[in-house]
């Protein structure tokens, strides 16, 4: 695993973090890339439960560096909450290091993002109100701060003062931010500088994505995605190129799930759709919010493909569709009259795709157990290589048949 990337193929909550988990084990650096406080990563060890929302999910291995790089939005106050919990549940963070480049999430942008969506009615984005898009739309108007200047009392006096031109309302956000700052001391460093060191030393390197293809800002079904960039171009936003990568290992779920608005053309209504969502408890890591369900969606994952070059992928939750009499796919989309395999990049286009249906006998056996291919029930496997057929071969590193570490059929 010399230096690897893992992508989320569908719209995130794919369960990355408890494959970087796995990896992590073999790992010199784990390097989260993009996103914020917007993401939820849950692992699960020994019954425990983890949730993680800034710090990379390399922190449970104590032999293992974690980086939150340049291309995240960092929230201090949330971020030290998260540490604190962490630590709580009897893990050391102090292998946790910030890069000084890394933005930084002000009340002002959180204040800012719920402003704005409650405004927008229905035609909200659907954000988890955690201020980020205001906190991007500042960097790229090149009035954002970053970690380097909320570490410097000078050069953190000088940036509120310009993004706040009132002498009151600048002390009070001064006041909450500069209690906020400890979770910061030891750990800044130059992010991309310690990336190339590992580099330089033929470490391990794993680069972490939050959310998913198709919420990427440039990518994803614009305008209802996040503000980074969620697909594998983004580790290269960190101070590396494109050539540092050797794997990029895309994440996709057994089936499909989005949380927020925008489009979702296997979206199911009704009973089918809550199945699934009991099935797989799919309620959001950071909000709570109940997540809309599909089956698993082949144009979609495909496209994905594409977006990442993912060499390989590896599907989760295969285990939630265990009681199923029938599991479907979408196969194809009509769209306009015409039968498409692929994602439209107009996202108006794409909410006019109706979803064409392929099924398949389900195999009402559980796969909690099955720790090989062989050990998967005919009709798992018939369903799998159905997928990976219709996927143009890809390879399948791995399959997930449940939440615990070692619940993973490794196949490559
Ligand atoms: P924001 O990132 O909070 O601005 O939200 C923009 C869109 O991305 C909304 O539809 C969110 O529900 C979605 N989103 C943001 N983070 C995640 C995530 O980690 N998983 C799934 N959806 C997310």
């Amino acid at each position: 695993m010399p230096v690897t990337a893992v992508v989320d193929l569908q719209f995130g909550d794919g369960g990355k973090g408890r494959l970087i988990d796995a990896l992590a084990e073999n790992a010199d650096l784990v390097v989260r890339y993009n996103g914020a406080d917007n993401a939820g990563h849950t692992v699960v060890v020994g019954g425990e439960e983890y949730k993680l929302h800034l710090v990379p999910s390399g922190i449970l291995w104590p032999g293992t560096s974690c980086l939150i790089a340049d291309g995240v939005a960092i929230n201090p106050r949330t971020l030290a909450k998260e540490v604190v919990g962490l630590e709580t549940q009897g893990i050391d963070t102090s292998q946790l290091k910030i890069s000084g480049a890394a933005q930084i999430i002000m009340p002002y942008h959180v204040l800012r993002d719920q402003v704005e969506e409650d405004l927008l009615g229905h035609g909200a984005i659907g954000t988890t109100k955690r201020g980020v898009g205001p906190a991007y739309a500042d960097r790229a108007a090149r009035k954002g701060l970053r970690v380097w200047d909320l570490i410097d009392e000078v050069r953190l006096i000088r940036s509120v003062d310009r993004v706040i031109p009132d002498e009151q309302a600048a002390l009070e956000i001064l006041e909450q931010v500069r209690q906020d700052t400890e979770v910061f001391r030891g750990r800044v460093v130059d992010g991309r500088r310690l990336i190339w060191q590992a580099l330089d030393k033929k470490q391990n390197v794993l680069f972490e994505g939050a959310q998913g293809a198709f919420l990427d800002i440039d990518q994803g079904t614009y305008p209802f995605v996040t503000s980074s960039h969620s697909t594998a171009g983004g580790v290269c936003l960190v101070g590396i190129g494109p050539h540092d990568i050797d794997e990029i290992i895309g994440v996709t779920k057994a089936y499909t799930t989005r949380v927020g608005n925008g489009p979702f053309p296997g979206k199911l209504e009704g009973a089918e759709g809550e199945l699934l969502r009991q099935a797989g408890k799919e309620f959001g890591t950071t909000t709570g919010r109940a997540r809309d369900c599909g089956w698993f969606d082949i144009p979609m994952v495909r496209t994905a493909v594409k977006l990442n070059s993912a060499d390989c992928i590896v599907i989760t939750k295969l285990d939630v569709l265990d009681d199923f009499e029938t599991i479907k796919v979408v196969d194809s989309y009509m769209c306009d009259g015409v039968e498409i395999d692929y994602v439209p990049s107009d996202t108006v286009q794409y909410t006019r795709c109706q979803p064409v249906y392929r099924e398949f006998y389900g195999w009402r056996t559980s796969t909690r157990e099955a720790r090989s291919w062989d050990g998967l029930p005919t009709a798992a496997r018939s369903y799998v290589s159905y997928l990976q057929t219709a996927l143009g071969g890809i390879p399948i590193k791995a399959i997930s048949v449940g939440p615990e570490r070692g619940q993973i059929i490794w196949l490559s």
